[in-house]
């Protein structure tokens, strides 16, 4: 084995999961797999094709015929969806709408946990999620829960959007809240902290700040195998 390790990031919308996820995996020269984006790209497939939620036979059937890749870039991560750029696409309003929706469905679950599995084989990943830790990877040597308050997450999404959007940030925190409640309470692989996951709450953090405990942690575990 290589000495590498896999490390899972697991925690609500706007923790700063995939931002420091990214930077995490840029210092330790590991490759960074962001899962909701997987579970982005089936909502804006299934979006596009008037393929309901609902209808879950319909939505595994078309799932079969998709194939997702995920790109590594230097700011971060290309999605292609069948071959086609979808990186800006998954992020709309639609999507973050929908994506809980089709993400408690279980066959579509399993392929994409497969596929997440897969991609870890030759460890040195930093993978984020919601199910990470507890599911995709349970025998991960670093397992993060990270949180912030839910003004905090909606603030930091708020800021991101530069009010080209038209949202206000009630409407933000509402829908950031109904999504981790769809995600807590989904009866599949739910938005659970691990038992062995460490916590780290982000709220008064910053981004280096978090990294660098995060990379500590990386380190203390590999010298610790030594
Ligand atoms: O970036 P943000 O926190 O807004 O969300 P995301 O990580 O892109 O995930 C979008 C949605 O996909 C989540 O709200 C979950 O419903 C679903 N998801 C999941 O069920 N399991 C995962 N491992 C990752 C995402
Ligand atoms: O992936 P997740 O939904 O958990 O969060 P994100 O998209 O990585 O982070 C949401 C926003 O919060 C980004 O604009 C980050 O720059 C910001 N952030 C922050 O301000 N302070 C932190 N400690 C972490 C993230």
């Amino acid at each position: 084995h290589n000495g590498k390790i896999n490390i899972a990031i697991d925690g609500p919308a706007g923790a700063g999961k995939s931002t420091v996820a990214r930077m995490v995996a840029k210092a330790l020269s590991y490759v960074y797999v962001d899962t909701g984006a997987m579970y982005r790209a089936v909502t804006w497939y299934m979006i596009k094709q008037g393929i309901k939620p609902e209808q879950v036979d319909l939505v595994l059937e078309k799932a079969k015929e998709l194939n997702i890749e995920l790109v590594p870039e230097e700011t971060g991560q290309r999605v292609f969806l069948n071959g086609q750029d979808v990186t800006h696409e998954i992020r709309s309003i639609e999507v973050n709408g929908l994506v809980s929706r089709y993400a408690k469905i279980e066959g579509l679950r399993k392929m994409l946990v497969q596929m997440q599995r897969q991609m870890a084989l030759r460890k040195g990943v930093v993978m984020d999620g919601r199910d990470i830790g507890t599911t995709v990877l349970p025998q991960a040597e670093v397992k993060i829960f990270m949180t912030a308050t839910v003004k905090e997450r909606a603030l930091r999404r708020f800021k991101e959007m530069k009010d080209a959007e038209g949202i206000t940030l009630e409407q933000l925190e509402h829908d950031i809240a109904e999504r981790d409640r769809q995600d807590e309470q989904r009866e599949i692989s739910p938005l659970r902290r691990a038992d062995d996951a460490i916590v780290l709450d982000t709220t008064r953090l910053t981004i280096d700040e978090v990294v660098d405990r995060i990379v500590s942690y990386c380190t203390i575990h590999m010298d610790g195998e030594k």
